[in-house]
């Protein structure tokens, strides 16, 4: 049963796009143009390469090669790496995903709702925001209208949309989720080029690419820029959420991990440079000037930019907003496989009821964040409840969660596994033959640098303030200390849980078996 469950990719292609679905989604559209943008611009690039050499790529290796190899989602592979202390990684970062994937979703409505507004009213009604927050003052609309809707219980409808459409995509797992892909994948390219050639080709749009190109090598000496692209590269990429890890355990026996790994991370970082180029060519031929926020950036600078065409802006509203939400879906469908392969493997139960049971859960966390009561009309940081609370998660899971992931996971496969045994099985197909270097990227480079990141970040929650900065969140004091509690007794007792649990019917043999009788090279 459990490898009906399971499945497989009918071909090396969907495979490959699954993977670069999941990578492309709104850390490329948005998140990289704005830590590009906080990051200094030009010389973001410089640690975003080391980022990708150093960490993204031989990580990607490593957790196709796990998937692969055990032919399990992730807490499973984990605990064939390393007993329980590995599956409880496994579940650690999995719940760690799914806080992601609840916000995630959440933002994916508020995209479906300002798409819809872009057919209508969202370019030229007036302001519907005022009497929430007086604090946005003359802001024209899409910003006006954004703030008007967040303050309004509709984005609960939209994410209820969005779960539905989550659920559809994954209902029958990859037999479902393959022809999605191989239809959104290229869509949004064919869509993020049409933007960057109206953003590049209006007068002065070569000025902003010119700056993401322009180094300013004295920001490097700054360990935030460090620590905004090592963070920016495990989302992006996808790595540390045990997304890769599932994906590749519906690979036939013969896989090129190397090879799979360089094109998807090609794939996934090519999108995001011309993501860039598009967004920075628009924001420098309208002088806007990006504040740091990544929200801010999707929902009211991009549009204001937008809103602000000669011609066509009611197209290109909809094509931006249409291009977030089919990047964005093809992420979270794979957030939410991450999840319930990783169900399937352990209790064995059908996909559907694991599915049902995380869309209810998942859709009240996403409600959660969608939450429309004002608690800082001033807008000095986060207006609604749920916004806040979104940014307070998102300080965790993203900018902690991910690289404690990842520091864990080099940790075990390097040490228990060990490195060299998966390098070797990896070798046994790939072209591309990784070398021992491979080995101790995985057991000392990437650990000293996440740990020396980590540190650095965890320093600066007590130097700058709890959560870096100062939160205002109105009469909800406490909040981000609240946060952290439900983060870290959700995380470590889930997981403590699910990896007390029993494991029904281990049906590792049979299905190795049954994985060898379908196995074909694709290549
Ligand atoms: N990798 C996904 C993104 O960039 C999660 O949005």
């Amino acid at each position: 049963m459990a490898h009906a469950e399971r499945g497989l990719w009918k071909s090396k292609l969907g495979f490959i796009l699954a993977c670069a679905g999941s990578a492309i989604g709104l850390g490329n559209i948005v998140f990289f143009p704005a830590n590009a943008y906080k990051f200094g611009a030009g010389a973001f690039y410089i640690p975003y390469l080391v980022a990708l050499v150093f960490v993204g790529l031989p990580l990607m290796i490593l957790e196709f090669g796990l998937g692969h190899h055990t032919r399990r989602a992730f807490p499973q592979s984990l605990h064939h790496a390393a007993g329980r202390p590995g599956e409880f990684v496994g579940w650690w970062a999995i719940l760690n995903a799914s806080f992601i994937t609840m916000y995630y979703i959440t933002i994916l409505g508020w995209v479906l709702g300002m798409l819809i507004a872009s057919f209508g009213p969202l370019f030229d009604s007036p302001s519907t925001a005022l009497a929430a927050f007086p604090a946005i003052g003359e802001m024209a609309n899409p910003a006006g209208y954004f703030f008007g809707m967040l303050t309004s219980w509709w984005p609960v409808i939209f994410v209820v949309v969005v779960w539905a459409l989550n659920v559809l995509a994954v209902s029958k797992g990859t037999s479902t989720i393959e022809p999605f892909l191989r239809f959104s994948v290229p869509m949004m390219w064919i869509m993020m080029l049409a933007l960057i050639v109206r953003g590049v080709t209006l007068d002065g749009g070569a000025e902003g690419v010119l700056l993401l190109f322009t180094p300013k090598p004295e920001i490097l000496a700054d360990a935030s820029v460090w620590k905004g692209a090592f963070s920016q590269m495990f989302f992006t990429l996808s790595l540390g959420f045990g997304i890769m890890t599932a994906y590749a355990s519906y690979l036939p026996k013969k896989s090129d991990h190397v090879a799979n790994s360089m094109m998807v991370s090609c794939m996934n970082c090519a999108f995001e440079y011309v993501a860039g180029l598009a967004v920075f060519s628009l924001l420098f031929v309208f002088v806007i000037q990006p504040k740091a926020s990544t929200l801010s950036m999707m929902f009211f600078i991009v549009p204001q930019g937008i809103a602000q065409f000669p011609a066509g802006v009611k197209l290109f509203g909809v094509l931006f907003f249409a291009l977030l939400l089919i990047a964005g879906l093809t992420s979270s469908i794979s957030l939410v496989e991450a999840l319930v392969s990783a169900m399937i493997d352990k209790f064995q139960v059908p996909r559907k009821k694991i599915l049902a049971v995380f869309a209810a859960v998942g859709l009240l966390g996403s409600i959660a964040f969608a939450w429309p009561k004002v608690v800082d009309p001033t807008l000095d940081s986060n207006g609604t409840l749920g916004l806040s609370l979104l940014d307070l998660m998102d300080h965790w899971t993203f900018s902690y969660g991910l690289m404690a992931v990842g520091l864990a996971e080099c940790l075990i496969v390097g040490w228990f596994f060990p490195a060299r045994r998966l390098r070797e099985e990896i070798n046994k197909i790939a072209r591309f033959k990784l070398s021992p270097i491979w080995d101790w990227v995985i057991k000392l480079v990437m650990p000293i640098m996440l740990t020396l990141i980590l540190g650095y970040a965890i320093a600066g929650e007590f130097t700058a303030g709890p959560y870096g900065h100062d939160m205002n969140t109105g009469s909800i004091r406490k909040l981000h200390l609240l946060s952290l509690a439900v983060w870290l007794s959700m995380t470590f007792g889930g997981a403590l849980l699910f990896t007390l649990l029993p494991t029904r019917a281990d049906t590792a043999k049979e299905e190795r078996q049954e994985g060898a009788a379908h196995a074909h090279r694709f290549d």
